[in-house]
């Protein structure tokens, strides 16, 4: 039984240990280990998986069958303790690697993920595989994890090749989280032929290749590149519809009805939806991990990524758009009792990284609004924790609802209950039509971002 270590359990660790532990013919395949970091958070984590309880609050119903079927895998465990490093025959780190800086001069602390590769190359089988999932800069694993890796094998006097692979991830966290690791598209590169067969080995086990090939790339930076790539792409994409959406909105027009047209043509099927904001671990760092290459990695003078760095301004800057709207309601909102549906950043999930709602959250707190914030997935909201999670909420006694996330349950709302002058605004395409007309014919007033046509 080959042994596999995941190292950190987040949002992309937990499910994939969670997906390899799982896997079965007649018996378990892999022995597996979910290495976590020896602190509280870290701690936390270990604690859950080994009591049976998944770390990350999801809707997504496969979760759960999958996670049964690894925990009865008598050998998946997780841990704090290195030592596990060293009995591996693969290797998978899916830490995280953070952005600070502005815009035009991103930092990125490489300094934890060296000391990382660092501690694992001098405890790692000579001929383990070691796969970098963790996003990082176009260059990293060639210029700055494999000089570390070489120098401690030579240390160590191994003869034998590195075997290394980068493949990034494109997990979603929410209602797809499984099939998101199982049934979608995987791009890799290797360090040698050797590498190449261990990653295929255990990747055609976790993805469904029939459908999904595995796509290989000639070069590590073409894998990293890859991956920012197509997030700075969405990223873009989102600012450009936040500029129509503005356009729209101030002459009255509405913009869900204008890409219903669009999107008719075959070309333009995926145009996007604006909403309320960016928000994630990963849209509103990834553009900048490019720019820190190109200046940092590669020392090139010639590449600005204007767009990019456009993009990620605009995409911050989003949320003001909704806040605008929100203040104009009320001149003094002390005492109002406003109600904030949604403090995730994306829909059916547990994620409140950089949540485009912490910022309307906070305008109102300034406001010194009564302020009730509900979220169906959420337990504490790490970023404002002061604030009290509510699973749901009264409407009839509230003088706002804002809703800012589309979670599922938000759908099955029932306004019929509404008092008559509370306000309702939907800043993020979160309400279906159905809601949306029983509100009108409450006469309520009800402001949406994206069709301003019909906001009274
Ligand atoms: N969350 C997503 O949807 C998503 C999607 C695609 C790619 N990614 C990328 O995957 C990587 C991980 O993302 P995430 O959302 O899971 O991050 P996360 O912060 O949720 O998880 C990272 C985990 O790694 C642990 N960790 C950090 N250093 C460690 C160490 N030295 N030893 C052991 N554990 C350590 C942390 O404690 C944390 O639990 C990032 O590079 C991210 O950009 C994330």
């Amino acid at each position: 039984m080959k042994h596999v270590v995941v190292q950190g359990l987040g949002f992309v660790g937990a499910v994939l240990a969670t997906v390899i532990a799982s896997l079965k013919k007649k018996k378990y395949l892999y022995s597996v280990t979910g290495l976590e970091q020896n602190n509280t958070q870290g701690l936390e984590k270990i604690k859950k998986m080994n009591s049976g309880i998944f770390p990350i609050r999801s809707t997504d119903p496969k979760l759960k069958k999958i996670f049964n079927k690894a925990k009865n895998n008598k050998y998946f465990f997780c841990t704090n303790e290195l030592n596990c490093l060293e009995k591996a025959d693969i290797i998978i780190s899916t830490i995280n690697l953070d952005i600070g800086g502005d815009v035009n001069e991103p930092t990125v602390d490489l300094d934890p993920l060296k000391r990382n590769f660092d501690l694992i190359s001098k405890k790692m089988k000579p001929d383990c595989l070691l796969v970098v999932e963790t996003t990082v800069p176009p260059g990293t694993c060639s210029e700055v994890l494999i000089p570390i890796i070489k120098k401690n094998f030579k240390k160590r006097n191994i003869k034998s090749k590195i075997n290394l692979v980068h493949s990034f991830e494109r997990v979603m966290p929410g209602k797809n989280y499984v099939n998101s690791i199982t049934d979608f598209w995987r791009v890799f590169s290797a360090s040698n032929k050797k590498s190449e067969k261990k990653f295929r080995g255990l990747y055609s086990k976790i993805v469904n290749i029939k459908k999904y090939p595995l796509m290989q790339l000639k070069s590590f930076t073409e894998s990293e590149t890859t991956k920012i790539l197509e997030n700075t792409y969405r990223a873009v994409n989102i600012a450009f519809m936040h500029e129509w959406m503005k356009f729209c909105y101030n002459s009255k027009l509405d913009i869900n009805e204008i890409l219903k047209c669009i999107r008719i043509r075959p070309t333009h099927s995926n145009i996007l939806s604006p909403g309320l904001g960016v928000g994630g671990y990963c849209l509103t760092k990834d553009p900048l991990f490019a720019v820190y290459s190109n200046k940092k990695i590669f020392m090139h003078d010639r590449n600005n990524f204007d767009f990019s760095k456009r993009a990620i301004l605009i995409n911050r800057s989003m949320p003001k758009f909704s806040i605008k709207l929100i203040n104009e309601q009320y001149k003094n909102f002390k005492n109002k009792k406003v109600a904030l549906f949604g403090a995730t950043y994306k829909e059916d999930i547990d994620d409140t990284r950089f949540s485009p709602s912490e910022n309307i959250a906070k305008e109102l707190i300034n406001k010194k609004a009564n302020l009730f914030i509900i979220d169906p997935l959420l337990k504490k909201w790490n970023e404002l924790p002061k604030l009290k999670i509510l699973k749901n909420i009264d409407i009839s006694k509230m003088d706002m609802l804002v809703f800012a996330v589309k979670h599922n349950k938000f759908k099955k709302i029932d306004f019929k209950r509404i008092k008559r002058n509370t306000i309702i605004i939907d800043a993020n395409n979160c309400l279906t039509k159905n809601q949306i007309r029983i509100i009108k014919n409450k006469k309520n007033k009800f402001l949406s971002i994206t069709s301003n046509r019909n906001n009274d």
